[in-house]
């Protein structure tokens, strides 16, 4: 495996992404780690992150020197390769002009680091100061126009360095880059593997768990499903699911998640049905953040509740806690197992009285990787490729009061613009489509009859993470059909608008 060092790029995720698409396991550790730290993880190799810092910055974060003694071989990106030379006897200067963006890229020698490439290539830069004098030992390897040591290498410590970004797509040949640093510098394996996975958690989850039982909270989405499938495939009816419907699933969701469950996965299934409850407690709630919190609470009540009723010991939580999450809650590292145990006393806001020791099995996964785990264990397309739904759904999809009249009407409408948008073809170009119920009527027009009824606004967005997103560029003719049909199938609306704001400023749900 690889060890990579974060020094606050904001493309730290991406470097261990790609070492993963090597099939060779990647762990993202804080730049603050000490050798012990990294031994844990018996490496191959140390990979140092780009970051915001200058080296002569007061508080720029350091490197352990002793990582330098630990005979692996280092590849340090951006800042990794400003702080390789600075503290190996270099000199890193702010430049005059900054390097941001496109540039040619002159390789000067391409063994190892650059075998196989051209010896000019098109790079991603952003750096504003540069190594301008080499360490003892090195050597420079590629040049640009502006950047006489875009790369550096010392091939007896096998220590190098690049000036630019490989891990970006904006550099095309930065693959081959780290494809050489993993297998021919480090000499890794590609046998990190979705199937590989899949058969080390189960083993670790059957050593965890014993015969004991484990309790998982379904959503319906992809994590908790791929959680549940695995968990199954290990312990099989020593899992318990359970799936509380809230009242603002999709249509006919909620049926469709019974019914998978039970009859397909032939997993233990709790179905709770909450929606009165959950209806009750919304009554005249119209604020967006009372919703949320209204629901919040109330979910995790049900949960406490329900699984008391149980009735039977259940000592383990499970969940879909993906590898982001754990590198944001700063507990990387602490580790190696793909099943991290932790007595959790506060479990997503669950009262102290409820312990369970937490297991998430998919906590060394990006999502993209969390996919591929659930086609290796046959969860329906429709789940793997499922767009995002929030947790309170349809619930902030209706501004004002929510009532059971309310979700029926948007339920219909999203029916059949979840409809449209995968006949043409839409559902997987787009993150989300949804509608939006409206708390305003207008005048209308149908059969020669005056119609005063609900307005129905489209949300459709492109995105690649959520962060940022763009309104749909749809076909007039798909817009088209979505008003029509909306309008004449669903009695209570007799306007569609399309929403054009992006994000930011708008945020995707409109609550
Ligand atoms: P916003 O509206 O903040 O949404 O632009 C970003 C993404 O997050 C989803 N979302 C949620 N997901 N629980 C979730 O699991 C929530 O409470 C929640 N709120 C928003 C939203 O659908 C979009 O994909």
């Amino acid at each position: 495996m690889i060890v990579i060092l974060d020094f606050g790029s904001q493309y730290t995720e991406l470097i261990a992404r790609r070492v993963r698409e090597c099939k060779v396991y990647s762990e993202i550790l804080p730049s603050s780690s000490t050798p012990e730290d990294i031994r844990k993880f018996n490496p191959s190799g140390i990979i140092i992150s780009g970051g915001p810092s200058s080296v002569y910055d007061e508080d720029a974060p350091k490197l352990n020197k002793d990582i330098y003694k630990m005979n692996l071989p280092i590849l340090g990106i951006c800042y990794g390769m400003q702080l390789l030379a600075n503290d190996l006897g270099g000199e890193v200067q702010k430049k005059d002009t900054q390097e941001y963006g496109k540039s040619h890229l002159m390789i000067d020698d391409n063994f190892d680091l650059f075998e196989g490439l051209w010896l000019e290539m098109v790079v991603w830069m952003s750096h504003g100061d540069a190594v301008v004098k080499l360490p003892e030992g090195f050597k420079a390897i590629a040049h640009t126009a502006n950047c006489p040591i875009a790369g550096m290498a010392n091939r007896k410590s096998q220590f190098f360095g690049v000036q630019f970004h490989p891990e970006v797509a904006h550099t095309p040949k930065g693959m081959e880059i780290i494809r050489n640093f993993v297998f021919k510098i480090c000499g890794c394996l590609p046998t990190w593997t979705t199937t590989s996975f899949v058969r080390d958690s189960i083993k670790e989850i059957r050593q965890i768990v014993g015969k004991d039982k484990v309790l998982l909270g379904l959503s319906g989405g992809v994590d908790s499903t791929t959680a549940a499938a695995l968990i199954h495939e290990a312990i099989g009816d020593q899992l318990v699911c359970m799936f509380i419907d809230q009242g603002f699933m999709r249509k006919n969701e909620g049926v469709k998640i019974v019914k998978m469950f039970r009859d397909y996965f032939k997993i233990n299934l709790v179905h709770i049905d909450a929606c009165e409850r959950f209806y009750n407690k919304l009554d005249k709630v119209i604020d967006p953040e009372e919703k949320r919190k209204v629901i919040g609470h109330e979910f995790v009540r049900t949960f406490e509740e329900e699984a008391k009723n149980l009735k039977t010991e259940i000592p383990f939580l499970a969940q879909g806690t993906l590898y982001p999450d754990v590198i944001e809650s700063a507990t990387s590292g602490t580790s190696q197992n793909a099943v991290k145990i932790k007595t959790h006393h506060n479990v997503g806001g669950l009262p102290d009285d409820i312990q369970f020791k937490v297991i998430e099995p998919l906590r060394k996964l990006f999502k993209d990787e969390v996919r591929k785990v659930a086609a290796e264990l046959n969860v329906p397309d429709e789940i793997v490729h499922r767009q995002p739904f929030p947790g309170p759904g349809l619930a902030i999809r209706i501004i004002g009061e929510v009532t059971k009249e309310r979700i029926k009407v948007l339920q219909d409408a999203d029916d059949i613009i979840m409809d449209e948008i995968k006949k043409a073809g839409y559902y997987r170009k787009v993150w989300q489509a949804f509608g939006v119920l409206l708390p305003i009527r207008t005048v209308g027009v149908m059969g020669d009859k005056r119609t005063y009824l609900s307005t129905l606004a489209l949300r459709v967005v492109t995105s690649e993470d959520a962060m940022t997103a763009n309104w749909a560029d749809l076909p007039y003719e798909l817009l088209e059909k979505i008003s029509t049909r909306v309008i004449n199938e669903v009695g209570e609306i007799n306007r569609v608008v399309y929403d054009i704001t992006s994000k930011p400023p708008g945020t995707i749900e409109w609550e």
